[in-house]
């Protein structure tokens, strides 16, 4: 997968990038991520990418001319991605909710275009003219959109074929079957008088996976009982 990511603060994807599945995964060849500073593509003196509002009001908005050309600049360069199941999406509070089954549909993408929206908004023809989707990464404001494009690319890079040490690892996670995950243990049989539930060391796998499934939708009816609709115990 290839993602192009367009920011006015490029060092801020150092840290997290550069670690753990996401690094692994771009080692690997997996995803192939390029991050672009906005500014490189604004052409007064002091390479400027935001201005005042029109109708006035307090805080600037992101100019549309160096987030268009950014964009068109690396399209035009990227002739071997034509053809591509692509998606343009800005990261903004005003977006859909980013969760699990966003990040599954992602996956299935050639080419992720994602431009992070900063300061107080963005030119409203950055959203009609040049994305085809906004996403938020919940109902919180950040100081702009490189957070949350984060997320979104640790996200779903770990969901690409390969980037998991061991895939089975997806299965039973958080999230994905719709529940919340049982709960895991690993050595010491007893931590400080703290046993491991014996069904565990039972070996019986049905019994295992039938606890595994009980704890699962009681955690998930207790922590978050919104995701119970229409579930129930097999
Ligand atoms: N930019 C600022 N806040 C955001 C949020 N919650 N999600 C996505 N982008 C944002």
């Amino acid at each position: 997968m290839r993602i192009d990511i367009f920011t006015l603060f490029p060092e801020m994807f150092r840290g997290p990038f550069d670690s753990s599945i996401v690094k692994r995964a771009t080692d690997q060849g997996i995803a192939d991520i390029r991050i672009h500073n906005i500014r490189d593509y604004s052409h007064d003196k002091h390479h400027s990418a935001d201005d005042y509002s029109y109708g006035g009001g307090a805080g600037m908005v992101m100019k549309p001319e160096p987030v268009f050309e950014a964009m068109e600049t690396i399209r035009s360069q990227s002739s071997e991605m034509a053809g591509k199941k692509t998606s343009t999406i800005l990261l903004t509070p005003q977006g859909r909710l980013f969760c699990q089954p966003v990040a599954a549909t992602l996956k299935d993408y050639d080419w992720l275009l994602l431009i992070c929206g900063h300061y107080e908004g963005v030119d409203e023809r950055i959203r009609e003219h040049l994305v085809d989707d906004e996403i938020s990464i919940g109902d919180y404001v950040l100081t702009g959109g490189e957070l949350a494009a984060m997320v979104v690319v640790d996200a779903v890079v770990r969901l690409l074929p390969g980037a998991l040490g061991s895939p089975e690892s997806l299965l039973n996670e958080s999230h994905t079957g719709g529940l919340l995950e049982y709960p895991q243990y690993t050595r010491p049989e007893i931590f400080r008088g703290w046993a491991v539930p014996d069904v565990l060391l039972s070996g019986n796998h049905a019994e295992i996976a039938k606890w595994r499934l009980q704890q699962s939708l009681k955690r998930t009816a207790e922590r978050r009982p919104e995701l119970m609709d229409g579930k129930r115990e097999e």
